[in-house]
């Protein structure tokens, strides 16, 4: 008995050596965690029960059976975040460059099908050289199987994709096809054809960092949720992140006891909309105002910033949070950001968290850019997100709500339970100086004229007892009194159901 104890002791140390001192310091030096220390601070003190330490590759070629480590390259398990069970695999660099062999694969498909048994959340670490090559078609059809589970659980279980090294070629896809990315900048990147390929093919000259470093893919391409400076803090950010939601698409999000007063008053919301409404106001303060204790995860903070999207908390529940932001591009819907907030819309609806619309919107953005990129799609994404969600859904809409965008944007016709308005809100077909030049085309030379007409305009639209009249919004409130009545509103919808016909499913303007 003394004896195997002792092999299994030393089979343990083999494992959790990795790839060894050397290429351990060298992780290290380049500024990165090996995945056991990441895991291990991902998760809970001492709840880490990892899973098939032992196993080791099975590949014949270039000699592979005389070059086998314990684990081969991926450390896979699960443990708790904040005492709530999630499953992790890790991608060991040190192990073959983390690369994925068909028992790697094997190994994060266990525990893939393990969260979906249980219902608990997925997060992959990934740092890995891709497919390993010595297995050829091997670790394709590894990847597909992944592929296929992230598929099978988006929307049972959330899935998080942290990347924290390289991720390249097809293996971007599993991440992909996660909820959340969050990357670490200058040492992690994504790309489906790395630079040399891209050199070949379209003669352009681009660094890993600039074709798919964190900074890249969270201002540019809007693939990642958060660049994060280093390792530890991004695993700091997603423990605070998986706090946000539930374990799966059967549970409710955890609730938080709060000190924070349900009707808390803001005063300074009254002052917030600037008289002259060409003038911007920061929609994150308007946020950050109003949810619990100021506490907003933001995602995608730098990518269509137009939108500003991120999770916060009503009398300690977790609500999805959707703003207009009229700092940039005075907060008009483009391509981005309608794809933006329609993933992110469908996240909450997929795992029961309230969605809240915090409106402030001149309209669609006018251009050949914007129609050439299908504007319309990708509109109607957003639209059909909206329209599809079945989740409690409170609209405030603080100044402008114009056109389709007044539509799109939490409309009481796309079944939202609950519109209030400020009393600053103007909800029309468009502005007043759009409007009156086409309308009044014909008085055009005469200033005077146009400026009555305008005014006229603004009298009949610019306030939101037009709209109340036809109980297109629920209730004009004061702008103090915001939190106390989203709150009090979220609290109505508790109980909320809604049954859709029978379809396998809707077909989505992708
Ligand atoms: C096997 C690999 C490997 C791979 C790296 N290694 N990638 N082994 N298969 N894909 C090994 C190296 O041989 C080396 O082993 C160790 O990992 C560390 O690699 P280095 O090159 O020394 O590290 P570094 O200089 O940091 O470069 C990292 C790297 C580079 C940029 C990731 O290794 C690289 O370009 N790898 C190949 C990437 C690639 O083309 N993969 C296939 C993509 S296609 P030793 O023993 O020397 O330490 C793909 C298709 C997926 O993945 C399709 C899914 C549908």
């Amino acid at each position: 008995m003394y004896e195997i104890i002792r092999q299994l002791e030393e089979r343990r140390a083999r494992a959790r050596a990795g790839g060894g001192k050397k290429k351990i310091d060298a992780q290290h030096k380049r500024g990165k965690l090996t995945a056991r220390e990441r895991i291990s601070l991902l998760l809970d003190p001492d709840t880490f029960e990892e899973w098939d330490m032992f196993v080791e590759h099975r590949s014949t070629d270039f000699g592979m059976e005389k070059n086998t480590v314990p684990g081969d390259g991926v450390v896979t398990g699960y443990g708790t975040i904040n005492g709530r069970t999630v499953f992790v695999f890790g991608q060991d660099f040190t192990v073959f460059g983390g690369s994925l062999s068909e028992t790697q694969s094997e190994k994060i498909c266990k525990i893939m099908d393990q969260a979906m048994k249980v219902g608990a959340p997925l997060i992959g670490i990934n740092d890995s050289g891709g497919a390993r090559i010595q297995e050829g078609v091997s670790s394709l059809a590894g990847y597909g199987e992944i592929f296929q589970r992230n598929v099978l659980a988006s929307g049972v279980v959330p899935q998080i994709s942290m990347i924290m090294g390289p991720c390249a070629g097809g293996a971007v896809y599993s991440p992909a096809t996660t909820d959340f990315i969050f990357m670490v900048k200058d040492l992690s990147y994504m790309f489906v054809t790395g630079p040399d390929v891209v050199k070949t093919v379209t003669h352009e000259e681009v660094t890993q960092e600039e074709l798919g470093g964190a900074v890249t893919h969270t201002t540019k391409s809007g693939v990642a949720d958060s660049a994060y400076e280093n390792d530890v803090d991004a695993i700091e950010q997603v423990r605070r992140f998986m706090d946000f939601l539930p374990s799966n698409n059967t549970e409710l999000p955890p609730v938080r006891p709060t000190d924070d007063p349900t009707d808390r008053q803001e005063p300074s919301l009254d002052t917030l909309v600037p008289e002259n409404p060409n003038e911007p106001y920061d929609a994150k303060e308007l946020v950050t105002k109003i949810a619990d204790e100021g506490d907003f995860f933001e995602l995608q903070p730098d990518f269509a910033a137009n939108m500003v999207i991120g999770f916060g908390r009503m009398e300690g529940s977790t609500v999805g949070i959707v703003a207009n932001q009229p700092m940039h591009l005075a907060g008009c819907l483009d391509i981005d950001a309608s794809t933006k907030s329609a993933r992110f819309i469908r996240f909450c609806d997929c795992f029961n968290i309230p969605i809240l619309l915090l409106v402030d919107v001149p309209g669609f953005l006018p251009g050949t850019a914007q129609e050439y990129g299908g504007l319309i799609r990708h509109g109607a994404k957003l639209l059909y997100a909206f329209a599809e969600a079945t989740v409690p859904k409170v609209t405030v809409i603080t100044r402008k709500s114009y056109g389709g965008a007044y539509i799109v944007m939490g409309s009481k016709h796309l079944r939202s339970d609950v519109c209030y308005a400020w009393p600053s809100a103007e909800i029309a077909v468009m502005g007043s100086k759009g409007a009156v030049e086409i309308i009044f085309r014909a008085d055009m030379d005469d200033e005077e004229k146009i400026a009555e007409r305008e005014r006229e305009y603004q009298d009949q639209f610019a306030n939101p007892f037009r709209v109340g009249s036809r109980g297109y919004i629920d209730d004009v409130i004061m702008p103090h009194n915001t939190r106390w009545r989203i709150c009090r509103s979220l609290r109505m919808l508790k109980g909320k159901k809604v049954e859709h016909p029978w379809k396998k499913h809707g077909n989505i303007p992708l």
